[in-house]
C-alpha cells in the first residue's frame, strides 16, 4: 500500500546522515488558477492543475538544527507540541527523517504579517522541506521537495519557487509525479494589492472546504476539467505576456470555485458583505477603464491583480490595500 510514509522513505536517503545548521526562505503564493478538490486525501493529490504567483520577499524563514530537546519556534513564540499546526509540522518532520530521527530545533518567521490575510502555510511548508533538505544534505531535486511539500499543504508544492508556477495534477496513483515547476514568464509590471476584509481565522479551512465542496455540491462536477482548461490557458497567456485575458481568466476560474462551494449542500460561503462590496467597487473602475481584475481564497480577502502603471489608481481605489511586487 502506497501510503505518506512510503512515498517519503522512497524520496529522502535512508539513513539520513547527522543534521548540521541550516536555514532556508519560501515565498508565499496565490493562484491565478486555483486548487480546490483532493482525488486522494491520504496522499494529498489534487484534482486538477493550478497556477500561482509567488509573492517574492512575502514569506517565510525557516531554520533547523541540532538539539538537545525537539524545540519548535512560531515569529520568536516557542510553539507547544499539541497544538494542531505544531503537530502537523513535527508529523512532516518525523516522515521527512523517517525512524530514529534526532532532536531538533526549529525557528521559523514569517515575513508575511499575520494580519495581512495571506495564507502561511504554503510558504511554512515549502520552506521547512527546503531546511530539512539543507540540514540533512539529503540534495534532493526541487521537484522532489515540491512533492514532498505536497503532504504539508497542496500549495506549498508551488512555493519552491518564485515568480510564476504551475502544480501540475499528475497521473501516477503514488502522487511522484505530482508536483511544482517554475514556468518562463513574460509579466514583470504584475503587481497584487491585498484588500483586507478579515484578518482572524478562517471558520473552515480549505481542506475542510474542498472536502465537503467534493462531497455535496452539484456543480463540481464541471469543475476539473475547467479548472484543467483555465490552468492551460493562463500559462500560455502568462508566457505570452497578455496580463488582461491572465487577469480576466484568473477571476473567472475564482468566481467558479466560489460558486461551486455556495451550490454545497449546506453551502461554503467565504465572501463576506464587505468582500462584495470590493468586488463591486473595482468592476465599476473597470468599467471605467481600470484594467485590474480579483480573485479570492478560502476566505473573505480580496487580492488585486493588476500592473505597475495603474498603481496609483488601485491605490486611490482602495487607500488600505497592501501592495505587493511579486518581484522585488
Ligand atoms: O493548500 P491548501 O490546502 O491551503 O489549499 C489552498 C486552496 C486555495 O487557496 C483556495 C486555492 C489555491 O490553489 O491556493
Amino acid at each position: 500500500m502506497t501510503n505518506a510514509t512510503a512515498i517519503f522513505d522512497a524520496s529522502v536517503p535512508r539513513p539520513l546522515g547527522a543534521p548540521h545548521v541550516a536555514e532556508a526562505y519560501a515565498p508565499a503564493n496565490i493562484a491565478l488558477s486555483k486548487y480546490w478538490g483532493k482525488r486522494d486525501t491520504a496522499l494529498n493529490l489534487p484534482t486538477n492543475s493550478s497556477l500561482s504567483i509567488s509573492l517574492g520577499q512575502l514569506g517565510t524563514h525557516t531554520k533547523v538544527a541540532p538539539a538537545d530537546t525537539d524545540h519548535l519556534s512560531f515569529n520568536g513564540r516557542a510553539m507547544g507540541g499539541d497544538a494542531t499546526a505544531a503537530a502537523k509540522i513535527w508529523r512532516f518532520v518525523d516522515r521527512f527523517c523517517g525512524v530514529n530521527r534526532p532532536n531538533l530545533l526549529i525557528e521559523t518567521t514569517n515575513t508575511v504579517p499575520t494580519a495581512a490575510g495571506l495564507a502561511s502555510s504554503a510558504s511554512g511548508f515549502a520552506a521547512l522541506v527546503s531546511a530539512l533538505n539543507d540540514a540533512f544534505a539529503a540534495d534532493l531535486p526541487k521537484e522532489t521537495q515540491s512533492m514532498l511539500a505536497r503532504f504539508g499543504s497542496g500549495s506549498a508544492t508551488r512555493s519552491l519557487w518564485p515568480g510564476f508556477v504551475r502544480w501540475n495534477v499528475g497521473e501516477r496513483r503514488d502522487g511522484t509525479d505530482s508536483h511544482a515547476r517554475p514556468i518562463d514568464a513574460n509579466l514583470p509590471d504584475f503587481r497584487i494589492a491585498v484588500v483586507l476584509v478579515d484578518s482572524g481565522p478562517k471558520a473552515q479551512s480549505s481542506s475542510e472546504g474542498m472536502t465537503h465542496t467534493v462531497k455535496t455540491s452539484p456543480l463540481y462536477a464541471t469543475w476539473p476539467t475547467q479548472a484543467e482548461a483555465d490552468c492551460d490557458a493562463i500559462e500560455a497567456l502568462v508566457r505570452d505576456g497578455d496580463f488582461g485575458s491572465v487577469g480576466a481568466l484568473a477571476e473567472a476560474n475564482a468566481l467558479a470555485m466560489h460558486a461551486s462551494m455556495l451550490a454545497a449542500r449546506p453551502a461554503v460561503c467565504y465572501i463576506k458583505p464587505a468582500s462584495l462590496a470590493h468586488l463591486e467597487a473595482l468592476w465599476a473602475a473597470r468599467r471605467d477603464g481600470l484594467e485590474a481584475y480579483a480573485t479570492m481564497d478560502a476566505g473573505p480577502n480580496v487580492k488585486l491583480m493588476f500592473e505597475e502603471k495603474s498603481r496609483d489608481d488601485i491605490i486611490a481605489l482602495f487607500p488600505t490595500a497592501q501592495i505587493i511586487n511579486p518581484f522585488a
